[in-house]
């Protein structure tokens, strides 16, 4: 079993592969040529969010039987080509889903009380809060988008300041709203109208990608907080920076840029956004969980055993 881990996953993960007797190969440095030129060798990858693994890879992958995705979302992933071939793909997307939702809330605490503004402030030896003036969370309304694992620990979190919970989830039943105490609405618009704070945490489809455009923040509330800790593009970055210009978005936090990784995006350079390079998976705990845990799947997967996450 020769298993090529092209990005980083925690040691644990490592170490599971090698205990169980795979031959492991971590090469996270490889540029795409070199990933498409060693590929062939393998019969296994393991990826994080970075590597794409689509039809040109899958072309060069004559031996690969398993890609495993060392976390959550695999929009990196071309699965009809995958399943085409009869290689399996597997994820852990129970993993990282708390260190997410945690990253949401602290990006909501940093974006509402301007955290990363005063402290660079201090840092440069000035002590001066004006213009900084925060929010209070209680009793504001936060509009949730996709209430799934992540959005519903965000919900049962943010419950605890005293927060309205509004989401949109058109996929999830009454009786699930009901259970966690946030109220349904059945039009994005509508909860765009209502929130003080949004954020979103669907997947990256076809149908999510961009729904949060110019058309969206027509709708919003003046001085809205956008919060993205889930996929770049599903909060069109145009239409925010528009609505940042037009005073429609009064903050942002963000944790995923179109085209990443890169540290070039436009929303660099406003001020009222604050920005973390995909660092809601990234704790210690996380790590362990998802690198264990996708060692565990792709060595079944390998054996022709059962794999919960294929
Ligand atoms: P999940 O599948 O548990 O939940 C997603 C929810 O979105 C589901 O309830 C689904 O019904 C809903 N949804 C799908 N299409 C929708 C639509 N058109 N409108 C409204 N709701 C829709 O996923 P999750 O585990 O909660 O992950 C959420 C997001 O967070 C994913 O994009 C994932 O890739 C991302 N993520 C990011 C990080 C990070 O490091 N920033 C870490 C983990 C996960
Ligand atoms: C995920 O989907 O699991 C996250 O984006 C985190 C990651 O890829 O590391």
């Amino acid at each position: 079993m020769k298993v090529l881990v092209s990005e980083p996953i925690a040691q644990k993960g490592l170490e599971k592969l090698t205990q169980e007797g795979a031959v492991v190969d971590v090469k996270t440095s490889l540029t795409r040529q070199e990933l498409l030129d060693v590929i062939g060798e393998y019969d296994a990858l393991i990826v994080r969010s970075n590597t794409k693994v689509n039809e040109d890879l899958y072309q060069k992958a004559a031996r690969l039987k398993v890609v495993g995705r060392a976390g959550n979302g695999v929009d990196n992933i071309e699965m009809e080509g995958a399943t085409r071939r009869g290689i399996i793909v597997v994820n852990t997307p129970e993993s990282n889903v708390v260190s997410a939702a945690e990253l949401t809330i602290g990006l909501l605490f940093a974006t509402c009380r301007n955290i990363p503004q005063l402290h660079n402030r201090l840092k440069e030896r000035v002590w001066d809060r004006a213009g900084l003036k925060g929010m209070e969370l209680l009793g504001k309304t936060v509009g949730i988008v996709g209430l799934g694992r992540i959005g519903s620990l965000v919900a049962t979190r943010l419950k605890s300041f005293g927060m309205n919970i509004i989401a949109y989830d058109p996929y999830i039943s009454d009786s699930r709203f009901k259970n966690l105490g946030v109220e349904r609405k059945n039009k994005l618009e509508e909860l765009m109208a209502q929130c003080d704070i949004l954020t979103v945490h669907t997947p990256k489809t076809e149908e999510t990608y961009g729904m949060i455009g110019k058309e969206q923040f027509k709708a919003a509330k003046k001085g809205l907080t956008v919060i993205n800790c889930a996929r770049a593009g599903i909060i069109n970055e145009e239409a925010l920076m528009e609505a940042i210009k037009n005073n429609i978005v009064k903050r942002a936090g963000i944790d995923v840029l179109e085209g990443e990784p890169h540290a070039t995006s436009p929303l660099l350079d406003y001020d009222n956004v604050i920005v973390t390079p995909h660092a809601g998976a990234d704790t210690v705990e996380a790590q362990d969980n998802v690198g264990i845990t996708v060692a565990q799947e792709v060595i079944s997967a390998l054996r022709g055993e059962m794999v919960p996450n294929a």
